[in-house]
C-alpha cells in the first residue's frame, strides 16, 4: 500500500510561503501543536481544527524547555514518518517539523513566566513545565500565525495556561478544547502510555474510576474534602504515588473553599506508576 503523501516544512521561509498563499486565496489557518508519536488524541485535535477552518497546519515538535535535567527528553518516543502517515490521512495541510537550533539558536535568551492558572499542581512537581510550554507555544504562534489553534483537555492546565497567555498577550487567536480520547477501559491517550509494562497497563485504567466517580459523588452533593480524601485513599492504593488529586475551579483552577461544589470545577490527577506519570481529569 502506498504510504499517503503530506507536504512539509522543516524550516520557517517553507512554513510562511505556503501559509502566505493560503491567506492570499482568503482561507483561515488552523493549527495543531504536537510533539509527535501521534495517536487518536492527537488526530481528533486535526480534525477538529478541520471543522473549524480551510487549512490546517501541525506540528511536531519535541520541546526541550519544557523538559528538566533527569527528565524522559531522550527517550520521549519519536515517529516522525509514522506521524506525517498519520497526518495525511487526516488530510492535514502540512506538517511543520521545525529543527532544534532553529527554535532555539545559539543566543536563545527569552522565556515566558506564566503566574494565574500555571501555578500549582503540574508545576508542584515540574516547576520549569509551563515556562517551557508556553515559551514554545508563543513562538509557534508567531511563526503560524493561526486563526484557530486546537489544545487537548487531557492537559487541562496546559490548556488554561495557553488561554490566560492568549488573552493577557492579545493573540487574536481562537482556542478550541479538544475532549479527551480514552482507550476501552478508560485511560486517557498519551505517548507516554507507551512507557507502561503489561502490567502497569492494566493498574493504569484505575485512574479515570477514581476520578469519576469523585465527579460523581461531589456533582450528588457530597462533602468536599471528605469526597476528596476518600478518592486520594484510593488513588494512594492503586499507584506507586499520587502527585497531586484536586478539585479546582474550571477556569482560574484556583481552590475551592466551599463546603460542596457549587461552580464549574474539574478533577485533576497526576499519579505514578514507577517511572511513568498519568495525568487526568474530568468535569463536575
Ligand atoms: O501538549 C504538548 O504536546 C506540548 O506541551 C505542546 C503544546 C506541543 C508544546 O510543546
Amino acid at each position: 500500500m502506498l504510504t499517503q503523501q503530506i507536504p512539509h516544512a522543516t524550516t520557517l521561509s517553507a512554513l510562511r510561503t505556503r501559509i502566505k498563499s493560503w491567506r492570499q486565496d482568503g482561507l483561515s489557518v488552523g493549527f495543531v501543536p504536537t510533539m509527535g508519536a501521534l495517536h487518536d488524541g492527537h488526530l481528533s485535535l486535526v480534525r477538529l481544527a478541520k471543522a473549524h477552518c480551510d487549512k490546517v497546519v501541525a506540528s511536531v515538535f519535541v520541546n526541550p524547555a519544557q523538559f528538566a535535567e533527569g527528565e524522559d527528553f531522550d527517550s520521549y518516543p519519536r515517529s516522525v514518518i509514522d506521524d506525517s502517515a498519520k497526518l495525511a490521512l487526516e488530510k492535514c495541510d502540512l506538517v511543520y517539523l521545525p529543527e532544534r537550533e532553529a527554535m532555539y539558536p545559539d543566543g536563545f535568551a527569552t522565556e515566558l513566566v506564566v503566574k494565574g492558572a500555571a501555578q500549582g499542581l503540574e508545576s508542584d512537581n515540574r516547576p520549569h513545565f509551563f515556562h517551557g510550554v508556553a515559551t514554545v507555544v508563543c513562538k509557534l504562534f508567531n511563526q503560524v500565525r493561526p486563526d484557530v489553534a486546537v489544545f487537548g483537555e487531557k492537559d487541562y492546565q496546559q490548556l488554561q495556561v495557553i488561554r490566560q497567555m492568549v488573552r493577557d498577550l492579545d493573540f487574536g487567536i481562537d482556542i478550541i478544547p479538544a475532549e479527551i480520547v480514552r482507550e476501552r477501559d478508560g485511560l486517557a491517550m498519551s505517548s507516554r502510555n507507551a512507557y507502561l509494562s503489561e502490567a502497569d497497563r492494566v493498574r493504569a485504567a484505575e485512574l479515570n474510576k477514581i476520578i469519576f466517580a469523585l465527579a460523581t459523588e461531589l456533582k450528588a452533593g457530597a462533602v468536599l474534602a471528605e469526597a476528596l480524601e476518600a478518592a486520594r485513599a484510593s488513588a494512594e492504593n492503586a499507584f506507586d504515588a499520587v502527585d497531586y488529586l484536586e478539585v479546582r475551579n474550571a477556569q482560574t483552577l484556583a481552590r475551592i473553599d466551599s463546603e460542596t461544589v457549587n461552580e464549574p470545577a474539574r478533577v485533576l490527577a497526576t499519579v505514578r506508576l514507577g517511572e511513568t506519570r498519568l495525568l487526568d481529569n474530568c468535569a463536575i
